[in-house]
């Protein structure tokens, strides 16, 4: 046995929160281990909707401790919002969940900061970062000297570590015209921030001694990646990227866990593809097939509720992330979004230069300028909302998984039909 891990292998919003839900049962830990508040991840129950962006998607579950590692970056105003509409609707997240000690903690001038780049980047070059502040936190933790911990915030020095920064990120702020940088009063942060700190308190741990403590018992454990592995800082499509390791390699430096733990790797992908935010997508459909899509997958941000941007399935680009991730098996989401469709695209390869190529390019430039060659494949014009086994589906749904799993070259174990839990295939073969 090892542990088990779920990541996006596309531009994120797979639904990654729905498979970490459903694999939670017989789990001894949910870990999240990397990104923060950009992350929106939705657990459907029949009517009751649950949008979590730090706390684990195993957190609905009874008898399974959710942990918070050292690689995640904590909003610790936007965290007790969620602890505390969790609670109100029942949920004990009080027994249910620990943080690091050694998880950053995203500041006032880190949201400034986010809001300023954003600013001063315009047109084709802005990211669009939700504006939560990750890549300022980030840049603060790989620049160590203006960094806080969630071991720091809960310190008796924590007052004097704040006036050191706020002296600082002032003047660097005051330099480059930021807004709002009267907001920045050190007395006033550190008075709103303590309060934050004595709630916190009690869920503030030593997160590795948990997850080695649990490696060396055997239990199972379950990490729940956030954004998707084309949005790794290092391996994704930079410089339209979040500011971790979204792919697979995040897990163990996010975690503590070591990575020859890390045995079953499920990578979760939609039957099409969405974006959002700024960057290139080469099989974007801006027109009347992306707009479908859109309508008919709901593709709104979970945490911004931006249209996501919409378009074909790139296996090009998903087998890349699948062999990057070391995936041991696929979860191809949102099949039912295509169901109303006469004829569906996939794009097998792509046209640089004038020559054909089958791999993803590494630069945003040549994956702005390709072509995508795309296969298609017909449609199946039937509601596969009521699907439980692959037999319930019809022969062209079932033909255009099976065409995705021969590209990607990983098996599908998991087919989503649907927002709910229920609406779940957990495939043994993938024949009629
Ligand atoms: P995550 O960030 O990967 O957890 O995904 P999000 O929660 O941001 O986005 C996925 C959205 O699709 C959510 O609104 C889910 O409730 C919904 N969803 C999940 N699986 C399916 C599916 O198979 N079909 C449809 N139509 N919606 C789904
Ligand atoms: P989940 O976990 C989709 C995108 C933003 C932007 C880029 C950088 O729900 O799949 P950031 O705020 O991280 O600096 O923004 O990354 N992004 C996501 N897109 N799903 C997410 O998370 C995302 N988290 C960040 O839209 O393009
Ligand atoms: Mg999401």
């Amino acid at each position: 046995m090892g542990g088990t891990c779920v990541i996006g292998l596309q531009w994120g919003d797979e639904a990654k929160g729905k498979l970490v839900d459903i694999l939670t049962e017989g789990m001894d830990l949910v870990v999240r281990y990397q990104g923060g508040a950009n992350a929106g991840h939705t657990v459907v129950y029949g009517d009751d909707v649950y949008k979590l962006h730090h706390i684990p998607s195993g957190i609905l579950n009874d008898g399974v401790l959710n942990l918070i590692s050292a690689g995640v970056v904590i909003n610790p105003a936007t965290i007790l919002d969620e602890i505390d509409g969790l609670q109100a609707r029942g949920v004990d997240v009080a027994s249910r969940m620990k943080i690091s000690r050694r998880a950053h903690v995203v500041m006032p001038w880190h949201t400034l900061e986010d809001r300023m780049w954003n600013r001063l980047v315009s047109g084709e070059a802005n990211i669009g970062t939700t504006l939560r502040g990750i890549g300022p936190c980030y840049a603060d933790k790989i620049g160590r000297s203006f960094a806080i911990r969630m071991g720091d915030l809960i310190r008796d020095d924590f007052a004097s570590r704040v006036d050191q920064i706020v002296e600082v990120k002032k003047k660097v702020l005051s330099a480059t015209g930021a807004e709002d940088i009267g907001s920045l009063d050190a007395a006033k942060i550190v008075s709103e921030f303590s309060g934050y700190a004595d709630r916190l308190r009690p869920f503030v741990t030593d997160t590795n001694r948990i997850v080695l403590d649990a490696v060396e018992a055997e239990k199972q454990v379950l990490f729940e990646g956030a954004q998707g592995s084309l949005l790794d800082i290092d391996h994704g499509t930079f410089p339209f990227v979040t500011s971790s390791n979204a792919s697979g390699t995040g897990i163990s430096s996010g975690s503590g866990a070591p990575g020859n733990w890390l045995t079953r790797i499920i990578g979760v992908c939609k039957s099409y593809s969405t974006r959002v935010g700024g960057g290139p997508f080469p099989t974007e459909q801006d027109n009347e097939h992306g707009e479908h899509i859109r309508e008919m997958g709901k593709e709104f941000g979970t945490t911004t509720g931006r249209p996501r941007r919409c378009g074909w399935f790139d296996a090009v680009a998903v087998r890349y992330t699948a062999r990057l991730g070391g995936i041991t098996s696929v979860a191809l989401t949102m099949l039912d979004v295509l169901s109303a469709m006469d004829e569906i695209q996939v794009c097998t390869a792509y046209e640089l230069d004038g020559e054909r190529i089958d791999y993803f390019p590494s630069h945003a430039e040549d994956l702005k300028r390709l072509t995508p060659i795309y296969e298609t494949l017909p449609g199946w014009n039937h509601d596969v909302t009521g699907a439980r086994t692959v037999a319930d589906l019809p022969e062209k749904a079932i033909s255009y998984c099976q065409r995705i799993q021969e590209l990607i070259g990983r098996p599908i174990e998991f087919i989503s039909v649907g927002p709910d839990r229920e609406q779940t295939i957990v495939v043994d073969t993938l024949t009629a």
